[in-house]
């Protein structure tokens, strides 16, 4: 039973929590992260991707540039299908025909955003627009008020914002408002300003637009001088409500802000910053290796929240510090960013139901029958191989088991050998089922790899050219689960394949496998729309 005092200080405290203010979550992994140079999602991926945004708590989810491929179109409009909590937004040029296929891709949600956007620095407007200060301000009235026709929620950024003239960029932001744009983007597009500058920028605009109280002020930071974070939160403090930031940091040349930073900054120092994201932080984990595995963009060991070091601690005075208490050298918990302890979990004597409760623990509660039918499958092959299996492996199988859906395969390994080591040279036996008719061949290589990889071009000829190759340990140990990455490109079009096995050369295989069936699939899909011509849009 509670005092009254108690009572009063609990609903106190309550208050105060109720009334910290919301700082707005806005998402563009798939629309600016993807921009990054090599970093193509397909569609399952990015279906996949969103699930776990809509899940976590992502206020906003910039799902895609619809008019730029038929791809970007197909995915706003499958995300926009799917997601409960999180409003879908679709990106445009300041064009009728770019905000026609945003409706027309995102009018399947309940509520949905489009972001229009255009260039107001001299440098943009010169040379990139051939466009006066008086046609740029023409421009934002008519695409704002256009997709106004379509949805409140309407954002509008002022593209190179950091190097664009104040005065100028008050007069850009006040039209957009009164032309019913209801967020006001800030982007540092070529991530040039610094915390203090930036801070100002906000400041600025916040005492010189006049109806900037309609709108909420959003911040759009890249990484070009590693600033991306500091200055979206230099902005929060001066104004900024909504930070707009992608998984890992990935997105253009440096990247973006990144989304684990901003919210457990946030989140760790509301001392100083007393505002909530929403962001159910224990998924954080998950969400950065679901898009990395899309990707095929490995984290960096030392990267801040996510990296594989981040929480690990190795110097004997530090270990010792963590053992008489976790604060001496911790300023978060891994397990509140979704990091589970290692432990060994299972051996080859688990169960279907006791790997299936595992899952869940892992995060993996959502996964279909098939997924765990699959991984269960892979997770007893591999208890015969690997006498120690940690969660790390399971998640890996798991991950391998819903990337690569079998009944999507056209072309599927039957079996490998190679042989490798000094003197001869490496050769390669392999037996595919391509479209279900059984071919085996033998090949020899410039190593095992290169030997397992012709095998495949010989039983499926293609001329798919060979991007990425990577292969990182699971575990620790010489027994360790070896986690292949393989990117492949074909007119233009990237796909990633990703596989796990003891035997790097069946991951290797299996990963390469990944990347041309999903490539097959690719080479099938026509576009969705047939009144929308979609161009090749880069470089924003
Ligand atoms: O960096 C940038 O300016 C952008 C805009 C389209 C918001 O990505
Ligand atoms: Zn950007």
């Amino acid at each position: 039973m509670q005092s009254g005092l108690e009572d009063v200080l609990s609903a106190n405290l309550k208050i105060k929590k109720m009334s910290k203010e919301k700082v707005y979550i806005f998402d563009t992994t798939m629309r600016d992260g993807e921009q990054s140079p090599g970093a193509s999602m397909s569609v399952e991926e990015k279906i996949q991707i969103s699930r776990v945004f809509d899940e976590m708590g992502v206020d906003i989810i910039e799902a895609g540039f619809p008019i730029s491929s038929p791809g970007d179109f197909e995915a706003v409009t499958a995300i926009s299908k799917i997601v409960k909590n999180s409003v879908p937004c679709g990106l445009s040029r300041a064009l009728k025909k770019d905000i026609d296929a945003c409706h027309e891709s995102l009018q399947y949600a309940k509520r949905f955003r489009i972001h229009t956007f255009i260039s107001t620095s001299p440098v943009h407007m010169k040379h990139k627009l051939d466009m006066s200060k008086d046609q740029v301000l023409e421009a934002i009235k008519e695409s704002v008020s256009y997709a106004r026709k379509f949805t409140d929620d309407v954002e509008w950024s002022c593209e190179d914002g950091t190097r664009t003239d104040l005065d100028f960029m008050c007069k850009t932001i006040e039209l957009a408002i009164n032309c019913g744009a209801s967020t006001i983007n800030i982007p540092d597009t070529v991530g040039y300003s610094i915390p203090e500058e930036f801070a100002k920028t906000i400041t600025h605009i916040k005492n010189s637009v006049p109806n900037i109280d309609k709108a909420i002020i959003s911040a759009h930071c890249h990484n070009d001088l590693g600033l991306a974070v500091a200055n979206a939160l230099a902005g929060l403090s001066a104004g900024v409500r909504q930070i707009e930031c992608t998984i890992n940091g990935i997105g253009e040349r440096a990247g973006n802000a990144a989304l684990e930073e901003i919210v457990m900054a946030i989140k760790t120092r509301n001392d100083l910053m007393p505002y909530e994201t929403g962001i159910k932080t224990e998924l954080i984990s998950k969400a950065s290796k679901i898009v990395s595995n899309a990707t095929g963009f490995p984290v960096q060991f030392n990267k801040a929240i996510v990296g594989k070091n981040a929480f690990a601690h190795e110097s004997g005075i530090h270990q010792d510090g963590m053992l008489k208490n976790r604060e001496t050298y911790e300023i978060m918990t891994p397990e509140s960013v979704g990091v589970k302890k290692t432990s060994l979990v299972m051996g080859k004597h688990s169960g279907r139901h006791a790997f299936k409760d595992k899952l869940s623990d892992l995060g993996y509660a959502d996964v279909t029958d098939d997924v765990i039918q699959n991984a269960f499958g892979k997770f007893k092959i591999l208890a015969d191989k690997k006498k120690h299996i940690y969660d790390e492996d399971i998640v890996a199988l798991v991950d391998d088991s819903l990337i690569f859906d079998n009944k999507l395969n056209a072309i599927n390994l039957k079996s490998l050998k190679v042989f490798a080591g000094t003197g001869e040279p490496q050769r390669a036996e392999m037996t595919l089922d391509v479209f279900g008719e059984i071919k085996s061949t033998v090949q020899t290589g410039d190593g095992p790899v290169d030997a397992t990889f012709k095998c495949i071009k010989e039983l499926y000829p293609h001329e798919m050219k060979l991007l990425l190759y990577q292969v990182h340990a699971v575990t620790e140990g010489t027994d360790a689960q070896a986690t292949v990455s393989v990117k492949i490109e074909e007119n233009n079009r990237t796909t990633v394949g990703q596989s796990a096995d003891t035997d790097t050369l069946v991951a290797s295989a299996n990963a390469y496998l990944g990347a041309l069936n999903k490539m097959l699939i690719k080479r099938e899909k026509k576009a969705p729309s047939q009144q929308i011509k979609h161009q090749k849009v880069r470089g924003i």
